[in-house]
């Protein structure tokens, strides 16, 4: 255990509630192992009291800190400075208070490329079908489009895939009841949705018309190994869990705020997982 100074660099997680993030662990973890002089905090803030308590931690010298669920649109009217990336993916997950600069990222996108090639599968190797048109959604479009991949949205409200598709130019987009059937011209199919979640409804997504060589990637993570992953891996194609994405998302706030690049192995994956 590294015990705390009076110079100890400071990050922290905010949300509301915030006692479900996962983040504690995943940043506490890195902490101890690198023996840094530091700590990362769940910090429970109500919306209306958003702004002004990210500014209080600025002035009070934290490094940044990471936004979730319900903050990830204010995070960015806050921001004096957000990242190309976030501006496309539409929202901000991880600040960066730089000499008394707020500085907005985005770090789904690269979470999500880099567990899928932790898979030993190349994010642009084929054309993509996303599942779900939510923030998570338009974070993965982009960072797939990155990648030179060709990408296609299906949405069980039609109306938001196209409102995404406008948003990145680029984006075909598919009904959704045709998702089954048009599955075989994929390399990666990616569930962005909330289906397969504990406690809620079921996915229901055939893979019976997969290409051989389809990849398959949930967001979804608890259950670590959701039913689409588990027809996947039955039906020999490559599993991609959501967990990976959660962990790998963290780096480069880590990284930005405490000066070390952490490292994400199956030790990690199975303490957050605990
Ligand atoms: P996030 O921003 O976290 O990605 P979100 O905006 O709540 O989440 O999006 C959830 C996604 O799950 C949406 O694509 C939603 O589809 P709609 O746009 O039609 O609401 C999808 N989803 C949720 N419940 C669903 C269901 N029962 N069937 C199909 N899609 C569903």
């Amino acid at each position: 255990m590294t015990l705390l100074s009076g110079a100890a660099r400071l990050a922290g997680v905010m949300g509301w509630p915030v006692s479900h993030s996962r983040s504690p662990r995943i940043h506490g973890t890195w902490l101890a192992r690198a023996g840094i002089d530091g700590a990362y905090v769940p910090l429970p803030v109500q919306p209306q009291d958003f702004a002004e308590v990210v500014r209080g931690v600025a002035k009070a010298g934290f490094r940044g800190v990471n936004v979730t669920i319900p903050h990830k649109e204010a995070a960015f009217a806050v921001c004096d400075e957000v990242a190309d990336f976030a501006r496309r993916a539409g929202a901000v997950n991880t600040l960066v208070f730089h000499e008394g600069r707020i500085l907005g990222r985005n770090t789904d996108g690269y979470g999500f490329v880099a567990n899928v090639r932790a898979h030993g599968v190349k994010p642009g190797a084929g054309p993509a079908l996303i599942l779900g048109a939510g923030g998570a959604a338009r974070a993965i479009a982009a960072a797939l489009q990155d990648e030179g991949a060709d990408v296609t949205l299906t949405n069980r409200t039609f109306e938001r895939a196209e409102a995404l598709a406008r948003a990145l130019p680029g984006v075909r987009v598919l009904p959704w009841e045709d998702r089954a059937a048009a599955l075989g011209a994929f390399g990666l199919l990616v569930n962005t949705t909330s289906l397969g979640m504990r406690g809620q409804e079921a996915l229901d997504m055939g893979l019976e018309r997969a290409a051989h060589g389809l990849a398959v990637a949930d967001i979804v993570y608890a259950p670590l190994e959701t039913a689409l992953l588990a027809e996947a891996r039955m039906r020999g194609l490559k599993a991609v869990e959501g967990l990976g994405m959660l962990l790998h998302q963290a780096v480069p706030g880590f990284a930005a705020w405490f000066g070390v690049t952490p490292v994400v192995d199956d030790e990690l994956y199975e303490i957050v997982s605990a």
